[in-house]
């Protein structure tokens, strides 16, 4: 196993199948907390917002009785009185954690930092870059809490900022499934990117064949935060209609009602959105126990 987890592409396909299975193990309560790893200490550093993977990292933490901070630099620390990132973030790992979780905005300087620390570190989001453990509780969700196999995941929406798509194209590669992208007017990703992931991704221009392709559909939020000037979008959203009976909607969040999903949707028998919710502590639990108890 490894120390870090920066991108899905950092630990093997079996350390994955571990996490999974030790995830499954936790949701249906038969999962005992190895004794070792409550002596650990985690701290949670955050230089992004985030509700989701902040709260389920915490209550992940408390059911596996370790010790935890957490920690959201702003204004109330000393970045109000001019400390840089970088700085603040070699103070956090010098405070004798046995493993930091961190959020940032894509500064690799940050990324560089925190990976070659002896403190062991998880990627809690990173820029548009990588979020692995929303592709990790994504491809729990959609195994566990789905009663059919799930082989083909259409990604749709602000294809351009998206950290979520990003990991569940290096995460595809390792588990086996396959993406489809369907971008929002303007929000696409280059195909330069995508070329390296050829054999797993399927792009469509046409929205009724991009939906009718997968078994799992996935719209994203327009990140507005990440455009660099007023951008010239459309996407219109997911609709209870567009969908057959047999498809599974997930969404990693935060989600806006009417702009992504049609509100109905949410609480769609289709919907697999608030079991992803309840699956990110399982996975999060499920992968700090993994790597603590190392
Ligand atoms: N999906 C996700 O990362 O949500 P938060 O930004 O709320 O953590």
């Amino acid at each position: 196993m490894s120390n870090s987890l920066f991108e899905v592409t950092d630990l093997s396909q079996s350390f994955w199948n571990e996490v999974l299975t030790t995830a499954h193990s936790i949701k249906k309560k038969t999962f005992s907390v190895p004794s070792e790893i409550n002596e650990k200490k985690v701290g949670l550093l955050f230089f992004e917002p985030s509700s989701r993977t902040r709260w389920s990292f915490e209550k992940a933490c408390l059911d596996l009785g370790i010790p935890s901070m957490t920690s959201v630099v702003d204004q109330t620390t000393s970045l109000s009185k001019g400390e840089e990132h970088k700085d603040s973030l070699e103070l956090y790992l010098q405070l004798g954690f046995d493993l930091v979780v961190m959020r940032s905005g894509g500064d690799l300087e940050l990324k560089n930092t925190a990976l070659s620390a002896k403190v062991k570190f998880i990627n809690a989001g990173f820029g548009a870059f990588s979020h692995p453990t929303q592709a990790l509780l994504d491809y729990f969700t959609w195994t566990y809490d789905f009663d059919r196999k799930v082989e083909k995941v259409l990604i749709m929406g602000d294809l351009k900022h998206s950290r979520v798509l990003r990991s569940h194209l290096r995460f595809s590669k390792i588990m086996g499934y396959k993406v489809g992208l369907y971008a929002a007017k303007n929000l696409e990703v280059s195909d330069g990117e995508l070329k390296e992931f050829s054999d797993s991704v399927e792009v469509f221009s046409d929205r009724k064949a991009a939906i009718n392709w997968a078994d799992a559909v996935m719209p994203l939020r327009v990140q507005k935060e990440r455009h660099q000037s007023q951008m010239d979008f459309s996407f219109s959203p997911l609709l209870c209609s567009e969908l057959r009976e047999d498809q599974a909607v997930l969404h990693p969040g935060p989600f806006m009602r009417g702009e992504d999903l049609e509100d109905a949707l949410l609480k769609d028998k289709r919907s697999l959105i608030f079991k992803q919710k309840q699956n990110g502590v399982y996975c999060r639990s499920a992968l700090l126990s993994c790597m603590l108890s190392e």
